[in-house]
């Protein structure tokens, strides 16, 4: 088990890149499998869940190399379509192999998706769209067999939620599939965009990612291209919140403030000033922060829920009251009662969390237990007084490049040390 020790209280300052998007690499990887030859995506960031999904492109047949943020999948030869169970407990997204092991072979055995605890993360959505595009799906030893006897055909779907990953996993069944397939209250988020763009790159035709309304004309075969990874809009959004809770100033390289439209209003509030410049965000935290009215987590364009809990982390030392309603998962506050040893004062019930400024925060002994929870408190520590020792750091490493390193490049004090 590995833990960081965090010595708090300098202010975060210096340029940084900010890595690629971690819930853009994931679909993209799975997309690589539909290319049917190399494909070779850049800025990929060196994460254990990027890892998990090269293993699972490996199990399936693919050659994957991973080097200097570049990943390279040759995905010619499918030789099975089963994701072993070990696999598909190590991340949730693991669920978007579906649509594409499906699109590329007609056939998918895998089991229930793990991930962070957030609540009950079903996958109803996911299985009733591939059901309407003729796939059929039986349960077998935990395991869900899905085939499709007659080919996947496209098909009119409406989604009941902007699903992110009910989104994803349709547009990589449909771009193999015979026909059109439109989506309805499809996701918006920017993740969804990349997806689409990289696989029209590879000679596939989807149209009006970003709008709510996706079609997908299936195509007979796809080709390999080289491809870069968006960079990670809840990264930029975690560094942001660090200035905020140390006071600092930041430059983020690599960067895209259009991604972040309801991220940057939120710090502005808080009395942060911000520099949006082609692809760089300057963000200067010099001035006692101020609480924020009501922050409400909703799907994109609205706030992310993933930038609600680094946020939080930086309100904690924010004069006045803040609200927070977080409405897209149900169990998203697990990090406030770790805050709250750090010296926070906030209080939740349901959905809804009420922060009372105070003005510092001390060090304390806290433990990560999700990918975002984990990086409010690094964010908390950072502006804390003292010591903090923060565990399970592996939650962190799913999303985070080399936390550390991050943390100490913008002058924070942070150590890995084995436990
Ligand atoms: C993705 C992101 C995650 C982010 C989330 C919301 C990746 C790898 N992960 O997760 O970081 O927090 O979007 O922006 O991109 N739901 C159902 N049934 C389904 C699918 C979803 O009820 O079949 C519910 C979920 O329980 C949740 C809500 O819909 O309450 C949002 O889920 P979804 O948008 O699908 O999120 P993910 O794709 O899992």
């Amino acid at each position: 088990m590995q833990k960081l020790i965090i010595r708090g209280g300098a202010r975060a300052g210096g340029e940084i890149s900010v890595q690629g998007a971690k819930n853009s690499a994931l679909p993209l990887l799975a997309g690589c499998l539909l290319a049917g030859g190399e494909t070779v995506l850049h800025n990929c960031p060196e994460l254990s869940d990027v890892f998990a999904a090269c293993r699972i492109l490996s199990c399936l047949g693919c050659k994957c190399t991973f080097r200097d943020n570049t990943v390279t999948v040759d995905s010619t030869v499918i030789t099975d379509c089963q994701v072993p169970d070990g696999l598909m407990r190590e991340m949730r997204s693991s669920i978007v192999f579906l649509g594409a092991v499906l699109g590329r072979t007609g056939e998918c055995r895998l089991t229930f998706p793990g991930g962070c605890e957030l609540g009950p993360r079903p996958i109803d959505m996911h299985l009733a769209a591939l059901k309407q595009m003729g796939a059929r799906i039986t349960e077998d030893h935990g395991y869900l067999c899905c085939t499709c006897p007659r080919g996947l055909k496209g098909t009119k779907i409406t989604l009941s939620f902007p699903s992110v990953g009910t989104t994803e996993n349709i547009i990589l069944a449909a771009v193999l599939a015979e026909g059109e397939t439109v989506i309805y209250n499809a996701a918006r988020e920017p993740e969804i965009c990349d997806l689409a763009g990289f696989l029209n790159l590879c000679g596939a035709r989807i149209k009006g990612c970003g709008s709510g309304t996706v079609s997908i004309e299936g195509v007979k075969k796809l080709h390999g291209c080289e491809y870069s990874v968006m960079p990670d809009r809840i990264a930029a959004a975690t560094l942001m919140a660090a200035a905020a809770a140390t006071g600092g100033e930041l430059g983020l390289l690599n960067a895209r403030s259009g991604d972040l439209q309801s991220v940057i209003p939120v710090f502005e509030e808080m009395g942060c000033g911000v520099f949006p410049y082609k692809d760089r965000i300057f963000i200067s935290c010099k001035k006692p922060l101020r609480a924020v009215k009501t922050l409400r987590t909703m799907p994109y364009p609205g706030f992310p829920t993933d930038a609600q809990a680094v946020v939080m982390a930086a309100l904690t030392k924010a004069e006045g009251t803040s609200v927070i309603v977080e409405n897209i998962f149900e169990n998203r506050y697990r990090h406030v009662d770790e805050l709250i040893r750090m010296g926070a004062d906030i209080k939740t019930e349901g959905k809804v969390a009420v922060i009372e400024g105070v003005g510092s925060l001390y060090g304390a002994n806290v433990r990560a237990s999700d990918l975002r929870g984990g990086a409010a408190l690094a964010v908390a520590a950072m502006g804390a007084h003292g010591e903090t020792c923060l565990e399970n750091v592996r939650f962190i490493d799913r999303g985070y490049e080399s936390i550390e390193k991050t943390l100490n490049r913008i002058g924070g004090n942070v150590r890995r040390i084995q436990s």
